[in-house]
């Protein structure tokens, strides 16, 4: 066994702690390769002065994952009550991921997160994971664009780990859709 240490993701900041960074993160899926050693984390690589553009996309971003968060909770509760264990358990995940994504975004614009609006869903495993696909489709698109268009390296690289995140989801949800 290997020393276990404390690691920190630098995608939404929580630690982790075990001998090796998690191939995902336990919090927001972010790949293992954003997970530094604790005693490396640098908080004033997190104080910058943010563009427009990016104070405006960070708020569309934070539109989406609350949207999921809250599309993903429905899903979750539906499946529990088709007693759907699988189904309870893949978006449950989610919607704590999509969550902390929520939450990663709010640390930037520096506010507190607004109460969840409820988001409808059907009762369907598959139409679930289809529409869950088609969300995540669309957050990666708009995702690729903000990391685009901004030009702090801080957000380049945020939307970028987000993009690397539903692209898991999407890649997720179609394996679910194959008949
Ligand atoms: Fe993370
Ligand atoms: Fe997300």
């Amino acid at each position: 066994m290997g020393k276990i240490r404390v690691f920190r993701c630098k995608i939404c900041r929580d630690p982790y702690i075990g001998e090796e960074p998690p191939s995902r993160c336990p919090f927001c899926g972010a790949l293992g390769c954003y997970f530094i050693p604790a005693e490396e984390w640098n908080p004033s690589e997190y104080i910058f002065e943010m563009s427009d553009i990016s104070k405006a996309n960070l708020n569309a971003a934070l539109e989406l994952e609350l949207s999921n968060t809250a599309f993903y909770l429905c899903a979750m509760n539906a499946a529990k009550t088709n007693g759907d264990e699988y189904g309870y358990a893949k978006f449950k995940a989610l919607k704590k991921v999509e969550n902390e994504h929520a939450n990663a975004i709010l640390k930037f614009l520096k506010i507190n997160q607004p109460q969840l609006k409820p988001v409808p869903c059907s009762k369907n495993f598959e139409k679930n994971t289809q529409e869950g696909w088609d969300r995540e489709d669309r957050a990666i698109k708009a995702y690729a664009k903000f990391a685009k268009e901004a030009p702090e390296i801080q957000l380049r690289q945020f939307f970028e780990s987000l993009v690397e995140i539903e692209t898991d989801h999407l890649e997720l949800h179609a394996e679910n859709l194959k008949k």
